[in-house]
């Protein structure tokens, strides 16, 4: 069998939020699938990056008072420990907000256009008057016009189930700014995909692209017809901006996917593989995408028409799993059982959580349930009670009594071979992404381990006389077959296989299909190799979720918060005097600066003031206004300024100074 060449994908986290345990369902799945290839033999690549595009991150960024720069590099280092921590082992990671794909999205772009695919249209959309930009559904929040539950986002009623378009939502306010959505127009660009109808039915029902039950969903899709796709957003928007479009971006889920093959193309730079291969038209890889069953519409559609529309390969398969549930419900922020990854490693052993997911993973898009009950008791009864015991119950006695050395034959060479000849079915059921079904395999042998030991009692035959050889042989075919359960578990606990390599004094194990027993081998002192699960580690990492819980925080100031409270004494210090400019002038070498020379009515005062941006001095010549009069002389490189003049606004253009109402005169105090 020659050696296949695969490329993987998980989708990409979204860089506005920390990784969940309901995400890591996605990422372990994913890492189980690849490490089993990998183990097999096969070139296998596991890419991803951090998907950093849209509003959500633009207004995240912008609330935390960093730029989304900042923010998402921030987050990318965040997410590359946790999946690190859990043993997600891709072979790169890169960023959706990087040159590859700036190239690759303006590219696939320009195919398309030149394809005739693309096409413009004026659309009207809410739009924030104080924001000054167009609002995504998510974003405006009012009254359920069907049940009139309050404080409803976008298109559906979290209270009644009802949908609208959020134009229906009574008294709707922007949930950005506070203010009352106007309508306005746009000139938007759209992907026609619905060119793509006969390929696109096509590739949905060829035989093992999709599982079966997404391709019925496909196939409904397709009959109520495809509507063009709506490509670009106006800025204000953090993404790439369309090329011969000044002001409007590429969609965030435009240039997500296209982040595969960014994240792809910067790897095959660093290790000189060929892109073209992998992504050429007449590619001859294989090409995988794992996702959650929400974002089937965006791979199984929109991705194969744009991949196809400009001239590259499609993918092999797309495989989408289905949500996590916590306790059977949702998880929620106020049950404690939104976990973030984080929180999860602060308390528990990651290898726990990779096998309880693959022993509740299928091929389907099933939701799967966490129960903590369950997680602590499989973990229990399988890893630590079937598997690590075999070994602890087997390697005293092979240091105590045979120096740490396995027999030099084989006394059940039967027992061996059917573990042996379970090679292929485990292998099948991990190809197939039947994990659970292959756990059980797996357990179901670790039962027969166990089964034999119990019936050669090496605890009782130890005590006897002239058994040594029947304790020995016992004790290492034990062994024996414990090597070849890690062998078959190394996908889903790598470290805890990597610790029983070492144990076991062998190298990294290929797939198992025609080893031989460990023989006349000596292996090394046994160190326990997983310990229970502990129940109040459950309990803590609830309550450090509950604690996480910040108060939603939805609408957002437009202004600085208020400074803390005064003394009226601290206000009585400042000496605010109205005051008369009665000469503004440039200042030579600064581009910033005018220089104001004010009559406080019983002297005049020299000051320097940053407006020049917003008045020449013409305009501010013989006006009153209001300057700090007692503020600590300062020296500048122009010369003294002695005083400030009040002035409001963000700066630029933007720069009100303050006028007193008339009658005022130079010199009044303000108090
Ligand atoms: N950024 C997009 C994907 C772009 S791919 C070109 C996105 N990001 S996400 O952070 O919201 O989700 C990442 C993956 O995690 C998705 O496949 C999503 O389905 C999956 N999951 C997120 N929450 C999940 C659960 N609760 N359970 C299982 N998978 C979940 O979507
Ligand atoms: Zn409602």
């Amino acid at each position: 069998m020659s050696e296949r060449k695969i490329l993987v994908t998980s989708a990409l986290p979204y860089a506005n939020g920390p990784i969940h345990i309901g995400h890591l369902v996605e990422y372990i799945q994913t890492d189980i699938w690849v490490r089993f290839q990998k183990q097999r033999g096969n070139q296998c690549y596991y890419v991803c990056a951090d998907d950093t595009h849209g509003t959500p991150i633009m207004l995240r960024a912008d609330k935390e008072g960093i730029s989304p720069e900042q923010l998402i590099a921030q987050t990318e280092q965040e997410h590359r420990a946790d999946f690190a921590e859990f043993g997600v082992a891709f072979d790169h990671y890169h960023s959706t907000h990087s040159a590859e794909n700036k190239d690759l999205s303006e590219f696939i772009y320009r195919q398309l256009k030149a394809g005739g695919h693309i096409s413009q249209r004026t659309i009207t959309q809410a739009f924030d008057p104080l924001k000054q930009m167009f609002l995504p559904d998510r974003f405006i929040k009012g009254e359920c016009p069907k049940c009139g539950a309050k404080d409803q986002y976008g298109d559906n009623c979290e209270a009644c189930g009802a949908t609208y378009s959020p134009t229906e939502l009574i008294n709707a306010v922007s949930a950005v700014s506070g203010e009352k959505p106007i309508e306005k127009d746009s000139e938007h660009y759209f992907f026609n995909l619905n060119d793509f109808e006969t390929m696109l039915t096509e590739w949905t029902t060829e035989e093992g692209h999709l599982q079966p039950e997404v391709r019925n969903k496909m196939a409904e899709w397709l009959e109520n017809g495809l509507q063009q796709w709506d490509i670009s957003r106006d800025a204000p928007y953090f993404g790439f901006e369309i090329p011969d479009a000044p002001g409007k971006y590429f969609y965030v889920w435009l240039d997500a996917p296209i982040g595969y093959m960014a994240s792809f193309k910067n790897f095959c730079e660093l290790q000189n593989i060929d892109f073209d291969a992998f992504w050429g038209a007449n590619s001859e890889t294989e090409l995988y995408h794992f996702i959650g069953k929400d974002i089937i519409y965006f791979h199984a559609l929109f991705w194969p028409a744009m991949l196809h529309g400009a001239g590259f390969r499609t993918p092999s398969a797309v495989f989408a799993h289905g949500f996590l549930t916590v306790n059977g419900e949702k998880m929620s922020k106020s049950r404690g059982t939104f976990i973030k990854a984080r929180t999860y490693l602060d308390h528990l052993n990651p290898e726990y959580l990779r096998y309880y997911f693959a022993a509740k993973l299928a091929a389907g898009v099933d939701d799967l349930d966490l129960n903590f009950d369950d997680f602590s008791q499989r973990v229990n009864s399988d890893l630590v009670g079937k598997v690590v015991n075999i070994a602890s119950r087997c390697s005293g006695f092979i240091h105590k009594r045979f120096d740490g050395k396995l027999s030099a034959a084989c006394s059940e060479p039967e027992l061996f071979n059917q573990f042996i000849a379970a090679a292929p079915r485990i292998a099948e059921l991990y190809e197939t992404r039947e994990f659970g079904k292959a756990m059980r395999e797996i357990m179901a042998l670790a039962d027969l381990a166990n089964q034999y030991i119990d019936e050669k009692k090496p605890w009782v035959i130890a005590k006897e006389e002239g058994k040594d050889t029947e304790l020995h042989d016992a004790c290492s075919m034990g062994i024996n077959l414990f090597s070849l359960l890690i062998a078959y578990l190394k996908p889903v606990v790598p470290s805890l296989v990597e610790n029983a390599e070492q144990f076991l004094n062998i190298d990294a194990q290929a797939w198992p299909s025609e080893r031989q027993p460990l023989l006349d081998h000596a292996i090394n002192k046994f160190k326990p190799l997983m310990t229970r699960v502990e129940n109040d580690k459950i309990e803590a990492i609830v309550s450090a979720s509950k604690e996480n819980l910040e108060p939603e925080k939805t609408i957002q100031k437009q202004w600085d918060p208020i400074a803390d409270t005064i003394e009226f004494d601290d206000f009585a210090k400042l000496d605010l005097r109205i005051a008369k400019i009665v000469k503004a002038q440039t200042v030579d070498g600064a581009d910033k600066l005018l220089q104001l020379t004010v009559d406080i009515g019983d002297e005049t005062r020299n000051i320097f003031a940053g407006i020049k941006s917003a008045y020449s001095p013409e305009d501010l010549e013989g006006q009153l206004t209001l300057v700090i009069a007692n503020l600590k002389p300062r020296k500048m490189r122009f010369g003294v300024s002695e005083g400030m003049v009040l002035a409001a606004g963000p700066g630029g253009k933007d720069i009100w100074v303050l006028k007193p109402d008339q009658g005022a005169q130079a010199g009044m105090r303000v108090k």
